[in-house]
C-alpha cells in the first residue's frame, strides 16, 4: 500500500454576488480541511455558469469575487491548486468526449436538469444545461481525482461521472481513476430559512431564506431571526416535525463546533427567540472577518492574478497529461 496523498477535485459556480451559506457548509468548509492531507484542486467553474443568462461585466466581477471568497474562507494557493475552469482548455476537450460517452436517456434522467428545464420550458433551456454533467465529469476525471467533496445535490452528477469513467476504462483501457463522492453528513444539505423543506440555493425565488456570506451583518441577522419555525417552543433536533429548528441547529453546530446535543441542553427551557438570536450571532461573527478580507483581496488585483496564473499552470500540467492519454486511448492520432 502506498501512502501517497489522495487527489481531490471540486468546483463552484460564480453565479451570485456572494456564495450562500449552503455552499460553505456543504462544500467549501470541507475543501479547506482537505487541502493539507490531499493533493487538492479547486476551481471556479465559469464555463458552467454560462448555462444561465450572464452579463460579461458581472461574470468577470463574480469570478474574481469567487476566488477572493475562497481565499478568505481559508484556501491557500500554496497548499492547493486554485484555478478558473476556462483557463485550462482541456476541460472543453474532455467535455466533448464525455458527451460522446453518455446516453441521451441517461442525461435526461439527471434531476437537476429535469428541475431547471421544467421551470424554464424547453425553448428557454439551453443545450449546455443538458450537457452540464458531462463537463462536470470532465472537470473531475482530468485530475484523476479520488474524492469529490460536494453537497448532497451533486451526488447524482458524481455517480454519472463514476459510470462514465468505468465505461471508458472498460472500452478503451484503464485511463481514469473512478472517483468517489465525499459528502459529510453534517451540512450536506442546508435548507432555505424561509422554506425549510427546500435547499438553500442561489437561484431561490426569494432572497429571504438565503444567507449570502458577503451581505451586511444586520441583513443576515434579520433573516435568521425571521427564519420560519414551527409553533412549538422546544429547541430539539427533529427534521420531520421541526425542519426549521433542525436546520438552525445544524448551522449553529457546524460553525460553533458544539454538538447538536450540547446545543439542545444549552437552550433547554429557553424559547426560539433566544436560540435564533444565538444562531444569528454565530453566523455574523464567523463571516465578519471573511467579508473584510474579501474587500482587501479584491483591491489587490496583482496578487489575485498571480494566484490565478499559478493555479492555471499547475492545473494545466496535470490536465494536459490526461488529455494526451485519453486521445491516445481513443485512437486520435498525435499531431506530430
Ligand atoms: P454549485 O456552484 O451549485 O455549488 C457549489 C457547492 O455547494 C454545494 N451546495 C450545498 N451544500 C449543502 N446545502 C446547500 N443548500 C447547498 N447548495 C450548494 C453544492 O453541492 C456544491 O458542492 N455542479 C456544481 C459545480 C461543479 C463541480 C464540478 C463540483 C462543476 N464541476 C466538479 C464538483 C466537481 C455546482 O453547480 O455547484
Amino acid at each position: 500500500m502506498t501512502n501517497s496523498p489522495k487527489r481531490v477535485l471540486s468546483g463552484i459556480q460564480p453565479t451570485g454576488d456572494s456564495f450562500q451559506l449552503g455552499n460553505y457548509l456543504g462544500a467549501v468548509k470541507n475543501w479547506v480541511s482537505m487541502q493539507d492531507e490531499n493533493d487538492a484542486f479547486y476551481c471556479v467553474v465559469d464555463l458552467h455558469s454560462l448555462t444561465v443568462d450572464s452579463d460579461p461585466k458581472l461574470l468577470r466581477k463574480r469570478t474574481l469575487t469567487s476566488i477572493a471568497q475562497l481565499l478568505a474562507l481559508g484556501l491557500d494557493p500554496n497548499r492547493c491548486t486554485l484555478f478558473v475552469q476556462s483557463h485550462v482548455a482541456a476541460h472543453n476537450q474532455l467535455g466533448w468526449i464525455m458527451e460522446c460517452m453518455t446516453g441521451f436517456g441517461e442525461a435526461s434522467r439527471m434531476t437537476q436538469f429535469k428541475d431547471k428545464s421544467s421551470k424554464n420550458g424547453a425553448d428557454r433551456t439551453v443545450v449546455g444545461l443538458f450537457t452540464y454533467p458531462m463537463l462536470m465529469a470532465a472537470d473531475i476525471l482530468l485530475y484523476q481525482s479520488d474524492y469529490v467533496p460536494v453537497g448532497e445535490d451533486q451526488r447524482q452528477h458524481v455517480e454519472l461521472t463514476r459510470d462514465l469513467a468505468g465505461r471508458f476504462n472498460s472500452k478503451y483501457g484503464m485511463t481514469f481513476i473512478v472517483p468517489e463522492p465525499y459528502i459529510m453528513k453534517e451540512g450536506a444539505k442546508i435548507y432555505d430559512l424561509a422554506d425549510p423543506t427546500s435547499k438553500m440555493s442561489k437561484s431561490s425565488s426569494s432572497p429571504a431564506g438565503v444567507i449570502e456570506l458577503l451581505d451586511a451583518p444586520e441583513v443576515n441577522a434579520k433573516k435568521i431571526k425571521s427564519a420560519v419555525t414551527d409553533t412549538g417552543r422546544e429547541v430539539i433536533f427533529d427534521e420531520k416535525n421541526k425542519a426549521g429548528i433542525s436546520n438552525l441547529l445544524t448551522i449553529h453546530s457546524a460553525l460553533s463546533g458544539k454538538t447538536i446535543s450540547e446545543l439542545e441542553n444549552e437552550f433547554s427551557g429557553k424559547g426560539y427567540g433566544d436560540f435564533k438570536g444565538a444562531v444569528a450571532e454565530v453566523v455574523v461573527e464567523y463571516f465578519r472577518p471573511v467579508r473584510d478580507t474579501v474587500q482587501e483581496l479584491l483591491a489587490d488585483t496583482t496578487y489575485l492574478n498571480s494566484v490565478l496564473k499559478l493555479g492555471a499552470d499547475k492545473a494545466a500540467a496535470v490536465a494536459d497529461k490526461t488529455i494526451a492519454a485519453t486521445y491516445e486511448a481513443l485512437g486520435l492520432i498525435a499531431r506530430g
